[in-house]
């Protein structure tokens, strides 16, 4: 393994936000899984556990969520960022504008923008949702842990040819997944993956985001 060989993979790795209706066949998935779980983790305590939905099942929760979007207000297990200010609120403009510039939302469209944020919870039409939750008795380094895990899954995923996207937002409905998927109490539920085969063609998947180099976020103690 070369840094040019990981550079490709992290290079191609992005956020997919539409998927064709084709399954990953569940080696591949047990796969991604088994790569995923070699992060390291504080203590090896391997935090993370994952519920994952195929074939029909997707389609009930996707279903059963958009039901619930409409119908709840959301209360996620990890309160979500208070604010993004300075740089960090830049960013998120950023690749927001740039989603929306793709898929031909004009600022102060906020039907528009408002129809693109519902995507998320359609799933983006994935064949495959899984949900990941860490011990609550862990806290934060627990969420830590699952992070890795979550890159990881990204980037295994990838290296098979499979699409992946992070979604904080399918975990801002956290009463409910508990309920839905029967996940104990006594577990954060921090994010959903949505994953399969990318639709290329399709504009929400046409443009990437950019990253700082080190000089923005290094301090050089030497
Ligand atoms: C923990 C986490 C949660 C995320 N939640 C969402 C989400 O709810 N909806 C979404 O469209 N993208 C979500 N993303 C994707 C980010 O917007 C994306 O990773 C970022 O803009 C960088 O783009 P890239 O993944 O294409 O490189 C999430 C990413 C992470 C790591």
């Amino acid at each position: 393994m070369t840094l040019s060989a990981l550079n490709s993979l992290l290079d191609q790795r992005h956020s997919c936000r539409a998927f064709l209706s084709d399954p990953v066949p569940k080696d591949q998935i047990n796969q991604i899984l088994t790569s995923a779980a070699r992060v390291p983790s504080w203590c090896n305590a391997q935090p993370w556990n994952v519920t994952i939905t195929s074939g029909p099942e997707t389609d009930k929760f996707r279903k059963a969520l958009q039901d619930e979007v409409t119908a709840d207000t959301p209360s996620p297990d990890l309160p979500f960022p208070a604010s993004y200010s300075g740089i960090y609120q830049e960013r998120r403009r950023e690749c927001g504008w740039a989603l929306y510039e793709a898929v031909g939302v004009e600022r102060g469209d906020r039907a528009g923008s408002t129809r693109q944020m519902m995507e998320n919870f359609a799933l983006f039409g994935a064949p495959h949702c899984a949900i990941i939750s860490s011990p609550t008795e862990l806290g934060a380094y627990g969420a830590m842990d699952c992070g890795g895990f979550v890159t990881a899954f990204t980037l295994a995923a990838q290296a098979l040819g499979i699409a992946t996207i992070p979604q904080a937002a399918v975990a801002s409905y956290g009463p409910f997944l508990h309920r839905y998927f029967n996940i104990p109490d006594d577990r954060l539920i921090l994010c959903a993956i949505s994953f399969g085969y990318a639709d290329k063609d399709h504009p929400a998947n046409r443009f990437r985001t950019s990253r700082a180099a080190p000089d923005a976020f290094v301090e050089w103690v030497d």
